[in-house]
């Protein structure tokens, strides 16, 4: 009998147990890389296709701290959705209704749906020439945990989501793991908001001109926890140059909000050495998420 699991439950059930039994070779040792990416798939397509809380065991117990959330967030004018920045505009086109420039904006004061819109045509650097779309974000502007990577790739860059490629479906199923879900209880977005050419890495003056979209974004979600992934939102939101492996394993804070840092999904896709770490990360995500 085949004991390869089938679907997201069993994967999560499956981590957890290895989990807890303090085992090093979480993911990869019994499942293969393709077996967890089939499963990381199947949960992207049933996260689209079920009612709201599926995967996530925050939903009872948090209600009324969730119903707090969300009038106060209404008040900074943050949607109980995002807006759909990606899909749902059927061209790739600039908005043409926006007439002021990114760089004429004070970012620091605009509210949500202005800044995602600024965002949309923003010419500050180089990035604008070579992308397709704008990447602002993902899952729920009212969530309690805010997730920022690195930059969009091929798939983002595409759609206009963050972390739809294989990266993207690792992550979901990481955050699994820990009763997270992007649809209901994460809000995901990049340091920076367009694709650099062939994935390189950010550069520097990048970073400095879109991170005023980073830190606005926070401000208006306002999240009681951050996760960074990868080296490049580690170090800019703890405000060092500290590898990431140095990194990892504490709790920082970022603008007085809780952050945990971590290895990159891609990155771990690439080196399961760094599993045993990674799932460690998370469950401190969990704990400073349940403030124990
Ligand atoms: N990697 C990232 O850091 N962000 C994405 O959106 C996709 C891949």
């Amino acid at each position: 009998m085949s004991t390869e699991p089938r679907n997201i439950r069993d994967v999560v059930r499956f981590l957890r147990q290895r989990g807890e039994l303090g085992l090093d070779e979480i993911f990869l040792e019994r499942l293969t890389r393709e077996q967890v990416l089939r499963a990381a798939n199947e949960a992207r397509a049933q996260a689209s296709g079920e009612a709201s809380g599926e995967a996530s065991g925050e939903a009872g117990g948090e209600a009324s701290g969730e119903a707090r959330r969300g009038a106060q967030a209404e008040r900074r004018g943050v949607p109980a959705r995002a807006p759909d920045h990606g899909t749902a505009r059927a061209d790739a086109s600039q908005p043409d209704d926006v007439e002021i420039s990114a760089a004429q904006v004070d970012i620091a004061g605009l509210e949500y749906s202005e800044l995602a819109s600024v965002a949309d045509c923003c010419q500050r650097c180089r990035l604008a020439e070579g992308r397709t779309r704008v990447v602002f974000s993902d899952g729920n502007p009212q969530a309690r945990l805010i997730v920022v990577g690195e930059a969009p790739g091929a798939n983002e860059d595409r759609t206009g989501l963050p972390f739809v490629g294989q990266a993207g479906k690792f992550l979901d199923l990481l955050l699994a793991s820990v009763d997270l879900s992007r649809k209901d209880s994460v809000y995901i977005c990049n340091v920076l908001k367009c694709r650099p050419p062939g994935n390189r890495d950010p550069m520097a003056d990048e970073i400095e001109l879109c991170s005023p979209f980073l830190k606005r974004q926070i401000a208006l979600v306002a999240p009681e926890v951050i996760l960074a992934v990868g080296t490049f939102a580690a170090q800019l939101l703890t405000g060092t140059n500290r590898p990431l492996g140095k990194l990892r394993g504490s709790v920082y804070t970022y603008e007085d909000v809780p952050l945990v840092v971590t290895y990159h999904p891609a990155a771990l896709l690439r080196n399961a050495g760094w599993t045993r770490s990674t799932w460690d990360d998370f469950q401190l995500l969990r704990q400073v998420m349940d403030g124990s």
